[in-house]
């Protein structure tokens, strides 16, 4: 029989003799590495591999050479060819998002994770937007367990039971396409898989909130909402995007109830949705590498993004795979 933990429960704490098989604490009945176990050490900064090269023939943005990406102004309603453009480039940045998502698994480094982005992007013609972006040293932002956002791959291992979230930015045809989600690495303790689940359901909330002539604060409004029912945070700090010729443009996209946010949505408008939803406190700490942004709880955190285009009556996601 199981032996029977009785001591008292804090929260973030394994009970010690508890072993991943033995039944929960709980009282759920479940295993206790489906059901409360997390993975507890913190995520560490390891170490970088080589920069990667992108062959001759692919079309680059400026910033590729120089790191800085300017903040020149394009219409925020795209022109026709624009608006095509950013629905390939779309496309393939939700395709190379499935094929990178499906190799996670115990054991595969996130510098694994991002050879893959990379020649997945350059095998489909485009440029994996990150790259020098701002100085970012890889094709993909892999963001494990307590890390918000724009993780830097290396050579860490997922871990059985980490979550990690896989973001994927192409640049083809002139446009990048942005899409991202979090996967669940082997058996997901059931707290974090309820968190990934209501951190999905976030995403489509704000997109059915997409409507023209709407304030883009409703996106956030919605997001907020069915966020703070389950009790979870809303990340304030990174927020959701124009993109076209630009990575990051204009409108801001804040994913909680911001009235400052006033943009009027018009249909052929193309912005990111991509919150990030919290266990626990919704502030952050970041790391001396400047990019990577932890929970300053350490408590776990998902995220889901969508490139979108507002149409006459809501919106079309365009980072489905073909
Ligand atoms: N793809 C991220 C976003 O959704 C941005 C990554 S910028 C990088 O906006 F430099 F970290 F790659
Ligand atoms: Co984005
Ligand atoms: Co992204």
């Amino acid at each position: 029989m199981a032996p029977l933990y009785t001591g008292p429960v804090s929260v973030g704490v394994t009970p010690s003799s508890l072993k991943s098989n033995d039944s929960c604490w709980c009282g759920s009945g479940r295993k206790y590495k489906r059901c409360h176990k997390q993975s507890q050490a913190p995520v560490r900064r390891g170490r970088l591999s080589p920069t990667r090269a992108v062959p001759e023939g692919i079309v680059r943005p400026d910033y590729a050479e120089t790191g800085d990406p300017g903040t020149w102004i394009e219409p925020l309603v795209r022109p026709p060819e624009v608006i095509e453009a950013v629905r390939r480039a779309s496309r393939a940045a939700a395709e190379v998002l499935a094929v990178v998502g499906a190799a996670v698994r115990p054991g595969i480094t996130t510098d694994e994770l991002d050879a893959l982005a990379h020649e997945e992007c350059i095998a489909r013609g485009g440029y994996p937007s990150p790259l020098n972006y701002n100085g970012f040293p890889k094709s993909l932002c892999t963001s494990v367990n307590e890390v918000i956002c724009h993780g830097i791959p290396d050579d860490r291992a997922l871990v059985d039971g980490d979550i990690v979230n896989l973001d994927v930015t192409i640049y083809l045809d002139g446009v990048h396409g942005d899409t991202n989600a979090t996967f669940l690495v082997g058996e997901v303790d059931e707290e974090s898989r309820r968190l990934v689940q209501v951190t999905y359901e976030c995403l489509m909330e704000g997109i059915a909130a997409v409507r023209p002539g709407q304030p883009i604060s409703d996106v956030g409004a919605a997001i907020e909402a069915h966020a703070r029912a389950g009790g979870y945070g809303v990340v304030r700090a990174f927020v959701g995007h124009g993109v076209a010729r630009r990575f990051h443009g204009p409108p801001h996209v804040p994913h909680h109830y911001d009235p400052s946010a006033t943009t009027v949505m018009q249909p052929g408008m193309t912005f990111t949705i991509e919150p990030m939803i919290t266990l626990g406190t919704w502030r952050h700490v970041m790391w001396d590498d400047d990019w990577t942004a932890v929970t300053a709880d350490k408590r776990r955190t998902a995220q889901f993004e969508h490139t979108l285009l507002v149409t006459d009556s809501g919106a079309e996601i365009l980072t489905v795979a073909g």
